[in-house]
């Protein structure tokens, strides 16, 4: 995000030939019996417009307000992961192969009940599908089929203290398998935080997978937060650390650049980036723009987390 280049915002030119669409297809059916067999069948939500119990195919389902799902080989193929590299392009590339395994996530802090967790009893939580709109704060978009639970659920698990009232993430530092982190200019390890509310509303996920697979690592793997109202800078990728705090986390774009990229991040057309309009948006694989959403759509769940709508300070 820092520095941007209007060169990065390419258009995006992957498209399925039928055959690939076909044989995609095809690996998703497996893929899906493969979760079932292992009884992990996603759970749809029912905002979706997918089959109950199935995972969306290729070109299947909409998000609740009738968008098409955004092709898996643009969500694999484009993704913003810094740890790696600062081009959405070469991400796939750069993070392939890296070890998500064993992995642990050690929730502590402000809680009666501190624990880590292995990636296997994350993904005991019952996972349930859900299509959220993803808004990048660079005015790109995508709509994608998580799978994943609600953070609240694990949040509940530990029990926060009642002096406990933001929630800070902390992503893996591996600077031998990430290249980006050697990178002195950003203060590695990527860190996001929400406040106690926020962190415990039901649209708050934790993501294990999309399009019915298992994360890959440039999308995250294996797990990381989903929160579709604010900017995708907020949906912190491959997540070890979840600590209940007192004071509000300092993330890493705050300690970088706090002028453009503050706590709040809100998605809202009317509120410009200080160096672009967030007015309309790209939406990955489709021509032309769309007029971005106040909250990226979910105004009716969210709003009223936020008293005084009208105050610039929740938007960026
Ligand atoms: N998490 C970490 N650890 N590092 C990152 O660079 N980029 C963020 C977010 N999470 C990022 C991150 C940004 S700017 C966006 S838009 C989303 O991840 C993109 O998610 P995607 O690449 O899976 O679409």
């Amino acid at each position: 995000m820092v520095p941007i280049k209007s060169s990065e915002i390419t258009p995006e030119h992957i498209y399925l030939s039928r055959r690939k669409f076909l044989q995609a297809a095809g690996l998703l059916a497996a893929n899906a019996a493969l979760l079932a067999a292992c009884g992990r069948q996603p759970v749809p939500l029912s905002t979706g417009t997918t089959t109950p119990g199935a995972v969306p195919a290729l070109g299947e389902g909409t998000d609740e307000l009738g968008n098409a799902l955004t092709s898996l080989e643009s969500v694999l193929g484009y993704a913003n992961y810094y740890e790696f590299t600062l081009n959405p392009n070469g991400v796939a590339r750069l993070a392939q192969g890296f070890s998500t395994s064993p992995w642990q996530v050690a929730v502590g802090g402000l809680v009666n009940q501190p624990k880590t967790f292995d990636i296997d009893d994350l993904r005991k939580f019952e996972q349930e599908e859900r299509i959220y709109r993803m808004r990048c704060v660079e005015a790109w978009a995508m709509v994608i089929p998580w799978f994943g639970f609600p953070l609240s659920r694990l949040l509940k698990e530990v029990e926060p203290l009642s002096t406990a009232k933001y929630v800070r993430f902390e992503t893996i530092y591996d600077p031998d398998n990430m290249p980006g982190q050697k990178d002195r200019s950003f203060p590695w390890p990527y860190v996001e935080g929400l406040r106690l509310d926020e962190a415990l509303h039901d649209l708050t996920l934790l993501a294990t997978g999309l399009y019915g697979q298992d994360l890959q690592p440039q999308n995250g793997a294996p797990v990381r937060l989903v929160v579709p109202w604010k900017y995708g800078f907020k949906s912190i990728k491959s997540i070890v650390k979840i600590d209940l705090v007192e004071e509000m986390p300092q993330s890493l774009w705050l300690v970088t650049n706090p002028r453009e990229y503050g706590f709040w991040a809100n998605v809202n057309p009317k509120v410009p980036h200080p160096r672009w309009s967030q007015a309309t948006e790209r939406r990955i694989g489709e021509n032309g723009r769309r007029e971005t959403l106040f909250l990226n759509g979910y105004a009716d769940e969210v709003a009223s987390l936020y008293p005084d709508l009208d105050s610039r300070d929740w938007y960026y």
